[in-house]
């Protein structure tokens, strides 16, 4: 949970472009000095330009993968990513592991054979960013025991003007800084860093195209699928829209072919990607195709469960909701997110909705899926939220009765709306407030849970408990963790428990039958 209050910091001041000493000008890259390291800038972020949504067609490229002659490049050699933030990082990771195994490279834990390191990092609130400067310092030394390491930044904060500058005046050590629209580009950009002694800084601030066909390294039964890219909502104390780019979805044919191959490969899961899933296709000028349509095809698919995230209770419409009445391979979570239940507050949020809507929208779901499990998000302590007006969070968090919820501490990030609002909310309030919402949602997670004891739930079995090797662990069509006993054979298929006892993130229960065919 987020500690932090005042106004976010602005390092911008850290470096100014204007004052630098430019070194070299070649075409398409200036080379500056500063405090006596070389950096070599393609593009740098700019907020200006962040902002802008342009209208022109978005480019989907089939023909990016790794030159042959970058194959060799990591031959015994080794790589380490970190990853912070949410699942659309944790998939740019799985797709940057691919990039880097096809160019030779190994993946290990070990720091000290370590030859490259890329933090893959998260700006959604300042917590988030201090953790990736803290990281940044212990690499530090590592660095300087062996410099042959190249040390990369990518991810949301490298999207960010005045992250960057920080990183450039102070972090000279770092090798690589390059944006959430550049990852394609990460062979180049790890060429460029092993053959110059220069930084080398690429992040496009125009919204990206969309690169079909990178490799992708990806583990388990379960995986990840981009179904869009980018946020066009601008909630006014949301960087997405900024770090990640204007709205554009991947053509269905590809989404589909991704899935069914998915499916090919013995994949139980899949979870669709998109920071407002509900957006899909409303970008597309040649066909009528939206988010209800793709759930509709993905109903059709031969894969066991099929789960989306994030929605935006705003573009939630009817049509999805009929299709998800199917069920199937579609199951009965939707992840919500509120942030508030006063609609004076959602309105200085510019989500778009108020209360009443989105409680019309949960009885509207409910009817048709009773059996529904509810997530959400919350933020509390938004500048000039009263107690008046978290109460009302209180109070719908109460009406909906969700399974369980996010629950933040808003956080200023630099360029938002909502950074240069007065926030007049103490900081223990927000706290004492970010309490009593966890304090209520354990409750009603915890009266759910007593509720199930007794019932036989479909399971996919993902390994032994993390606490107890005696017993397995999996996860319920509506994603609950469950632990019970059973032979390790059981591992990766499905079967049924019986609930047998609640707690308020799991429960426990017993087998009731041994791999249920999907
Ligand atoms: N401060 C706190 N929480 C935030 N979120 C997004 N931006 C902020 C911020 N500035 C939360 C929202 C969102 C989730 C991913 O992170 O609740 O749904
Ligand atoms: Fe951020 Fe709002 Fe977009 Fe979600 S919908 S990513 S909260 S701007």
């Amino acid at each position: 949970m987020t500690q932090e209050n005042n106004k976010s910091k602005d390092y911008a001041k850290y470096f100014d472009f204007s004052t630098a000493k430019v070194i070299k000008q070649e075409e398409g890259k200036t080379t500056y000095r500063i405090n006596g390291r070389e950096i070599s800038i393609n593009s740098a972020p700019n907020h200006t330009e962040e902002k802008r949504r342009g209208k022109e067609d978005i480019q989907v490229h089939y023909d990016a993968g790794i030159p042959d002659e970058l194959k060799e490049i990591g031959k015994d050699k080794h790589y380490i990513i970190y990853t912070f933030g949410c699942q659309m990082n944790e998939h740019d990771t799985e797709t940057m592991k691919g990039m880097l195994e096809e160019m030779g490279y190994q993946s290990t834990e070990d720091r000290k054979l370590a030859d490259i390191i890329l933090l893959n990092t998260c700006a959604i609130r300042e917590n988030a960013e201090d953790k990736v400067f803290g990281e940044l310092g212990h690499l530090k030394h590592l660095k300087t025991e062996k410099p042959g390491l190249i040390l990369g930044v990518c991810g949301c904060m490298s999207q960010e003007e005045s992250v960057v500058h920080r990183i450039m005046a102070k972090h000279g050590f770092v090798d690589m800084i390059f944006g959430t629209h550049n990852i394609h580009r990460l062979p180049y950009l790890i060429q460029d860093a092993l053959f110059s002694k220069e930084m080398v800084v690429e992040v496009w601030s125009k919204e990206g195209d969309i690169i079909e066909n990178l490799p992708k390294k990806r583990e388990g039964m379960r995986a990840w699928v981009n179904i869009m890219y980018g946020c066009d909502k601008f909630c006014t104390y949301c960087i997405v829209p900024f770090t990640r780019g204007k709205e554009r979805s991947r053509r269905p044919e590809d989404v589909i072919a991704e899935v069914r191959d998915l499916a090919r490969q013995g994949f139980k899961e899949i979870t669709l990607l998109g920071q407002n899933v509900n957006a899909y296709g409303k970008d597309f000028t040649d066909i009528e195709y939206t988010f209800a349509h793709l759930m509709d095809d993905m109903h059709k698919i031969d894969i066991p469960r099929v789960r989306f995230m994030t929605s935006h209770p705003r573009d939630f419409d009817d049509q999805l909701i009929d299709v998800l009445a199917k069920r199937g391979n579609l199951v009965e979570h939707i992840h919500l997110p509120v942030q508030s239940g006063s609609t004076q507050m959602l309105k200085i949020m510019s989500r778009k909705y108020t209360r009443e809507q989105y409680l019309e929208l949960v009885r509207k779901i409910k009817k048709v899926i009773p059996d529904v499990v509810l997530t959400t998000d919350i933020i509390v302590g938004f500048p000039g939220e009263t107690d008046e007006q978290f109460e009302d969070t209180l109070s719908l968090v109460k009406e909906v009765g969700y399974d369980s919820a996010y629950t933040f501490i808003y956080s200023p990030r630099v360029g938002t709306p909502a950074a240069s609002m007065e926030d007049n909310v103490p900081m223990d309030v927000k706290k004492e407030r970010l309490q009593r919402l966890n304090d209520s949602i354990k409750q009603s997670s915890r009266q759910i849970h007593d509720n199930m004891v007794g019932q036989v739930v479909e399971v996919l079995v993902e390994g032994e408990s993390k606490n107890n090797a005696n017993m397995l662990s999996g996860r319920t069509r509506t994603n609950k963790l469950i632990h019970f006993e059973g032979s390790k054979d059981l591992i990766e298929t499905f079967v049924h428990v019986k609930v047998t006892d609640s707690f308020t993130w799991f429960m426990k229960g017993e087998l009731v039958t041994e791999q249920v065919p999907m």
